[in-house]
Formats: C-alpha cells, sequence, structure tokens
C-alpha cells in the first residue's frame, strides 16, 4: 500500500496574501527531505498555490499518521520561523495551536490523504485552489465522476460503467452519507448544490471499491471559531483505467465555475485554472484560482510535476473567468457579489451590525419619520 498525503498551510503571504517567498519553500523542502532521510516518507514535491504551502508527500504509514502529520508540522514551524523573521503577511496564520497533538486536522492545516494498492500505472493529479473553500470541488467532482457529458468513459468505457459512489459531508452537523451515481444523481445534487454545507469528501469507484478521489473539508473559521482566512482546498484524484481520463479529469474546469472566497473571503467569483507560476493572486486578491499537479506514482515515487493547466486549451477558460470577474466585481458590496449574511458570518460584519443594534427601531405601526422629527442636519456651508 502507498500512501498520498496533502498537507497545506498558509503560513505566511508575500507579498499581502498573494503569493509564497522562495525561503518558505526552501524551509519546507529541507524539513521534508529530513523526514525522508529517517524513513518517515518516500518522497515529497513542496508545490504551492497563491499563499499557500502544499506539501505533496508519500509514504507506507497509511492515512493518519502521526509520524507523517508531525513531519508536516514541524515543516510548517520551520517554515513560520523564517516567516516570521522575514515579517511576512500574517506569518503562521494557519497553526492555530502552539501544541501538536498527533494529528494536525483541526489544528488549521488542510488534509487530503488516500492510501492504496499501486496499479502497473498510477496516475494522479493533486489540485489546490487558492481563495476560497472545500465547496468548491463539488461541481467538477461531479461532472468527473457522474456526469456522461464530461466524461465519455461512463457511457463507453466498460471499466467505468457502473458508476461511482460519493462521500457526502454535512459540514455543520458533522454527519456523512453514500450516495451512488448514477441511480441517486438526483439526490446527490440536492445536497451538493449546497457547497456551503454539504461537500463532497471522497468517491469510490463502484466496479472494485477503490478510493478514485478525497479533498479536503477542513473548515477553518469553525476551528477558530471566527474569520481566520478561506481553507483553500486540495483534492487527489486517481485517473485513467476504471478512473477516468486525465483530460475527462481536466475538462470541467474549461467552466470557470462561481465559488465563495475572493477578497476578504467574503465574495463570489470564478474558479480560474491556471499553472503553478500563474497561481499568485492579484486583482481583488484574486480572483480564486486553481493548480493542477499531474504526478505518475513508481513504488511510492512522485514522477513530476507536470503542470496541467499550463497549457493554451484553458486560454478560453481564464478569459471567461476574466470577464465573469468584470461583471462581478461590478456589484461592488451588493449581493451575489458579496456572500450571503449566514456565510459572512465569521467576517468582521457583525461588529457592524451590533454597532448599529441599538439604532434599529420598530417599523410595525409606524408611519415614516417627518422632517422635523429628524436630528437636525448642520448647516451647509455655501460661499
Ligand atoms: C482572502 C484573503 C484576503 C484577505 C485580505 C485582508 O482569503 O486572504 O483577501 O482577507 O487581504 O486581509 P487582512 O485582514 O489580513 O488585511
Ligand atoms: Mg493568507
Ligand atoms: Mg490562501
Amino acid at each position: 500500500m502507498v500512501t498520498i498525503s496533502v498537507i497545506k498551510a498558509d503560513i505566511g503571504g508575500w507579498v499581502g496574501h498573494s503569493g509564497v517567498h522562495t525561503d518558505l519553500l526552501e524551509a519546507v523542502r529541507e524539513a521534508l527531505e529530513e523526514g525522508r532521510q529517517r524513513g518517515v516518507i518516500l518522497d515529497f514535491y513542496v508545490a504551492y498555490c497563491g499563499d499557500d504551502v502544499n506539501l505533496i508527500m508519500t509514504h507506507a504509514k497509511g492515512v493518519e499518521s502521526p509520524e507523517v502529520h508531525e513531519l508536516a508540522w514541524q515543516a510548517f514551524q520551520k517554515a513560520t520561523a523564517v516567516a516570521k523573521a522575514l515579517k511576512l503577511y500574517g506569518a503562521g496564520q494557519d497553526l492555530l495551536v502552539d501544541a501538536f497533538s498527533g494529528t494536525v486536522r483541526g489544528l488549521g492545516p488542510g488534509v487530503a490523504e488516500m492510501a492504496f494498492e499501486e496499479r502497473k500505472s498510477e496516475p494522479i493529479i493533486v489540485f489546490m485552489a487558492d481563495k476560497t473553500s472545500p465547496g468548491a470541488w463539488n461541481l467538477p467532482l461531479y461532472r468527473m465522476f457522474a456526469d456522461p457529458f464530461n466524461t465519455a468513459g461512463l457511457v463507453i468505457a466498460p471499466s467505468l460503467h457502473q458508476g461511482f459512489r460519493f462521500e457526502i459531508h454535512d459540514i455543520m452537523e458533522s454527519k456523512r452519507i453514500l450516495l451512488d451515481a448514477p441511480e441517486e444523481s438526483y439526490d446527490i445534487l440536492a445536497l451538493i448544490g449546497a457547497p456551503e454545507r454539504y461537500n463532497i469528501k471522497a468517491v469510490y469507484s463502484r466496479s472494485t471499491g477503490e478510493i478514485a478521489a478525497v479533498s479536503s473539508t477542513e473548515r477553518l473559521a469553525h476551528v477558530a471559531g471566527r474569520y481566520v482566512g478561506k481553507d483553500d482546498p486540495v483534492l487527489i484524484v486517481r485517473a485513467q483505467s476504471q478512473f477516468p481520463a486525465v483530460g475527462e479529469l481536466l475538462e470541467p474546469f474549461t467552466f470557470p465555475h462561481l465559488v465563495p472566497g475572493w477578497m476578504r473571503g467574503s465574495h463570489t467569483g470564478p474558479l480560474m485554472p491556471v499553472s503553478l507560476a500563474q497561481s499568485r493572486t492579484a486583482r481583488f486578491d484574486g480572483p480564486p484560482r486553481v493548480v493542477a499537479l499531474g504526478f505518475q506514482i513508481a513504488n511510492g515515487k512522485l514522477i513530476g510535476p507536470v503542470d496541467l493547466f499550463d497549457n493554451p486549451a484553458f486560454d478560453e477558460a481564464r478569459r471567461m473567468a476574466n470577464q465573469i470577474a468584470d461583471y462581478m466585481r461590478r456589484h461592488g458590496p451588493f449581493e451575489p457579489h458579496r456572500l450571503p449574511l449566514e456565510e459572512m458570518e465569521y467576517t468582521t460584519l457583525p461588529d457592524i451590525l451590533q454597532r448599529l443594534a441599538s439604532r434599529m427601531e420598530d417599523i410595525n405601526g409606524h408611519r415614516p419619520a417627518r422632517s422635523e422629527e429628524l436630528e437636525k442636519m448642520p448647516e451647509m456651508e455655501v460661499e
């Protein structure tokens, strides 16, 4: 069995919340190389997306390994020290506690992990997004594994024809449900169409029972009880043979769908597919973006990455995302560009509502205020 663990955190931005400083990547690489030499992990690749550092690691210790999680935690701690020395923005922001307690889950970083028997050839894609939250994967995951207009293999490949099983998490109630596509497609859509509450955690092949995809579903704000940035999710997907082809996994991202996040984690915007080099956010701290790194796994080694969106085939999606960004931005502080009130709960909006609360009057039975009742405005000075 080989395990792939992708553990990510924002441990300081350069500049602001836009990107990652190379010294952080270096610090993390050193820490992981030391872990590799000690035999904790087999191989690793240090990636980034916007202001997030993504540790992509292979090992033989299974999911939720305390040793692997501790290595990731220490790597982030070391890089945080570098971020603090450089006074990078929000140094250590996603490391919400001081003490490590056997798992990084619930401590701030995002985690996606899967373990499986390595196939004769094992292509995988690691998707990483910045300035959005885990629900952003719902639409593309549905397209990949349940939509025959996206994935031709569902119709014409016997190995995919039985369909896939979706594990959906209700992140508000901490519950989960398993639903099968295609029979229960409408039930799946009824839930995942509300991505702020229901997230697809994993997908399994129904012909072999094997894991096909796993996402990170941590909700930082829920962990911290206040707004501490969006969760900037990751997703691991296996490709080819009994799973969708690489091109079928990339296809959903030709449509830059609307996701929550962007500026101050409080706006709806298009998810733009970009290369690693272009993952740095810019306009209005965005728009939200996604990077896709492809690897072949060979005896636990990561052969790659191949930067899959670094391709003219995604130019149109980027162009469309820019047009959508223009359109959405013109709404300024109005919904639906700004997120609905329930989603603004963890921002500073409640403080503003609190400040206005004492001035809220009952309107039942009231007539509109007459001008003499209004507080007298200061006289305007006219030259
Ligand atoms: C969104 C994000 C940024 C910040 C914004 C304000 O996830 O990280 O858009 O929210 O730059 O940041 P502060 O409040 O740190 O100045
Ligand atoms: Mg940040
Ligand atoms: Mg981020």
